[in-house]
């Protein structure tokens, strides 16, 4: 008897049982194969050289403090505003004990010309980088009809043609030194697009992309690339996102005020430098609910999208 014919031959509660049984050993040997494959090359944070951009604060404040507790010493911060950054560096040295004080080098991500010289200035510190973690970002919110092309641009510069322009000036020495890691800190917005965002999210998806393109292209050349994807994170984003006209939303919006903690994503990242992930996915179960129903069931995705711009069209034109 075939293995189909056997199945059909039970009755369905036991068929619904031998289906659970066939999910639960499936998802605890996947979970076993990933804890050994974790196991087998994890990386040794403390020695690497690493870069965070948009370390001002938010996330990329995160990230450089929980690097600092792993004892990294050799943290390179990058971002518009100078006091910040010196600010930043007083807290670290309060957190790494006798570590060597992080160094910091000005970037305006938007000045696209100056990046490959940016690019030479970050290798030029320890003379390598070994993880280059592109965290700044900039949202906006409002309709594509009430969206200036120059806020637009200004989002896909910051969130995309940027990260691309430093990673051009980058990756090569990593691959000459044989490894190394590239972090794109995306959003779950790079894998759904909801309405009233469309620059950040075209952002976020092109981001995606691109670093998906590049991780099958670095297949032997020990570069790993990591792509997360949190979904509403507690920090300043929607206060500094950009309204149609260029203005700040200048709000705290309830979804973010209720986000993860900067810290919780900060460590999911390290954790994922660390054991060599390539993608994280840090949300609940309704983006989660809607990833699958944007790829396997688009019209449901695409009436509950309008439903959504139906509702807040008064919010998020005014
Ligand atoms: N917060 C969320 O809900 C959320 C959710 C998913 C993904 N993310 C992503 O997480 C990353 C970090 O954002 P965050 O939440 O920490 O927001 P944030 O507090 O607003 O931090 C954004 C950082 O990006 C920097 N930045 C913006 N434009 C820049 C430019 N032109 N040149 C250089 N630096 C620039 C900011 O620097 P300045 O101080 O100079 O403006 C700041 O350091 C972003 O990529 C964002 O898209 C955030």
């Amino acid at each position: 008897m075939s293995a189909i014919a056997w199945i059909k031959s039970l009755e369905w509660h036991q068929q619904l049982a031998f289906l659970i049984g066939i999910g639960a050993t499936g998802s605890a040997g996947w979970t076993v194969y990933k804890l050994l494959r974790r196991r087998g090359k994890k990386r040794n944070l403390a020695d690497l050289v690493i870069c965070i951009t948009g370390a001002t604060g938010g996330l990329g404040r995160a990230l450089a403090e929980t690097l600092r507790e792993r004892r990294v010493a050799r943290i390179i911060l990058t971002g518009r505003n100078r006091e910040a950054l010196q600010q930043l560096i007083a807290h670290l040295q309060l957190i790494g004990d006798v570590l060597a004080a992080p160094v910091v080098i000005e970037m305006d991500l938007l000045e696209l010309d100056t990046l490959p010289g940016k690019a030479r200035d970050i290798l030029a510190v320890y003379g390598r980088i070994d993880v280059l973690i592109h965290n700044a970002g900039i949202s906006c919110r409002g309709g594509v009809m009430d969206t200036d092309f120059a806020v637009d641009l200004q989002v896909m510069k910051t969130n995309y043609l940027a990260p691309v322009l430093l990673t051009k000036g980058l990756l090569p020495s990593m691959v000459e030194r044989g490894g190394g890691c590239i972090v794109a800190v995306s959003s779950i917005q790079g894998r759904l697009a909801i309405p009233f965002r469309a620059a950040y999210a075209a952002s976020k998806h092109s981001l995606q992309a691109f670093f998906d393109c590049l991780r099958a292209e670095l297949w032997d050349a020990n570069v790993d690339i990591v792509v997360v994807s949190p979904g509403y994170i507690k920090t300043g984003l929607s206060l500094r996102a950009l309204r149609g006209k260029g203005n700040a939303h200048g709000k705290m919006d309830e979804a973010t005020a209720n986000g993860m903690e900067a810290r919780q994503v900060a460590e999911r990242i390290v954790r994922a430098i660390e054991d060599r992930e390539r993608e994280v996915l840090m949300c609940g179960l309704l983006p989660r609910l809607a990833l699958i129903l944007r790829s396997s069931f688009p019209s449901l995705y695409f009436g509950q999208m309008a439903k959504r711009a139906k509702q807040l069209k008064h919010l998020e034109r005014a």
